[in-house]
């Protein structure tokens, strides 16, 4: 009799919030079934307010679910206007879409975590431990599968085209002129090809010089986001790092000719601009390169460790500004404007909303 009031009153509101499928409310929760299945609980689509010019951004990555979900108030406390997620959100490893979905649903419940999601838009990308497995790629079955359950955490509309096309990538334009910032997610997994394992004790991979991470329908996407954007600050969101080369461990650089194609994209398009995110490394830093032909330095922003970081307090990266941060960490950009051209500064923050580190670009 209950039942029969409320799922009728559940199709209708699942049909107002965008579903373009009637849902089937299953227990099931296979490849099959994903996109026909909504859980209330984990999934309440909500649109980003575009409109707004942001002024604080904060960001991080590699959230172990048993380990204290402390970071989160400290985090509000940075009164940021966004969140962005860098991957690893959860340490799921699991190709099983059911329990990927429950691990997310755990986070997204959790009292701590929606201190942060109940107050700021938060939008991001998976990494290798909440798609699949350790250092996971394009061969990852079920990945259709780890991309809906991305897309239901961050609340993502079913309207919205991401969820039409292979892979995660997200582009979004804020603010209004003159001081509009795109963000540019990328997703250097679902497509991202082999890679080759290297024998030397310590350094995990060699380079893959045939191998491509985004495929060519995202190069394409990602070269019409760039190509005169409106945008006066470009924000490229990657899980993994681009700059920093010299470990042997996951980075852009284990597929040299895809980072080179990056920093050849970005000399042709010119964004105004343009400044990457990473994570992935249970560490914080800042890489700086000066790429001829780019009318400005190029930074990678890392942080990574919201709930752990690694044991080496050191590694070599010439293009380091500033420490290797080997502390429990979230990034805060803080964004300001001297006419139409951004002020930037990149802090390191720590478990009480502490600064660790600050590095300020003035473009
Ligand atoms: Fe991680």
């Amino acid at each position: 009799m209950r039942t029969s009031f409320v799922r009728p009153f559940l199709y209708c509101l699942a049909y107002f919030i965008g579903c373009s499928h009637q849902p089937a409310f299953t227990q099931e929760y296979d490849d099959e079934t994903a996109e026909k299945t909504i859980d209330l609980d984990a999934f309440r689509p909500r649109a980003l307010d575009l409109s707004k010019n942001l002024s604080t951004i904060a960001f991080g990555s590699c959230n172990k679910l048993h380990l204290p979900q402390d970071m989160w108030a400290g985090i509000v406390a940075s009164q940021p206007d966004l969140w962005i997620w860098l991957g690893d959100i959860i340490y799921a490893d699991t190709t099983d879409a059911r329990a990927l979905a429950a691990h997310y649903k755990r986070l997204k419940t959790h009292p701590e975590y929606r201190k942060l999601h109940e107050r700021v838009p938060v939008i991001g990308i998976y990494d290798d431990h909440d798609y699949g497995t350790n250092d996971a790629g394009k061969g990852m079955p079920n990945k259709r599968a780890a991309k809906k359950c991305l897309l239901d955490f961050l609340d993502v509309p079913y309207s919205d085209p991401v969820r039409k096309r292979e892979g995660a990538y997200q582009s979004y334009l804020f603010g209004k002129p003159p001081h509009q910032i795109k963000i540019i997610v990328l997703d250097t997994r679902y497509f991202r090809d082999t890679l080759l394992p290297d024998p030397n004790p310590g350094r995990r991979y060699l380079p893959n010089f045939e191998g491509d991470i985004l495929s060519e329908v995202q190069w394409e996407w990602l070269e019409k986001e760039l190509t005169n954007s409106p945008a006066k600050l470009h924000i490229l969101a990657s899980s993994i790092q681009v700059l920093a080369n010299e470990h042997g461990h996951e980075k852009w650089g284990n597929f040299p000719n895809a980072r080179k194609r990056l920093l050849q994209l970005l000399v042709k398009t010119k964004p105004a601009n343009l400044l990457i995110l990473s994570g992935d490394r249970h560490m914080a830093e800042i890489t700086r390169m000066d790429l001829q032909g780019l009318p400005y330095p190029l930074y990678d922003f890392t942080s990574s460790g919201l709930t752990h970081v690694r044991n080496s307090q050191d590694e070599p990266n010439r293009m380091r500004v500033g420490p290797m941060v080997v502390r429990r960490n979230f990034g805060l950009l803080k964004i300001r404007w001297e006419g139409d051209r951004p002020v930037v500064s990149m802090e390191v923050r720590g478990l009480q909303n502490e600064l660790l580190y600050e590095h300020t670009v003035r473009y």
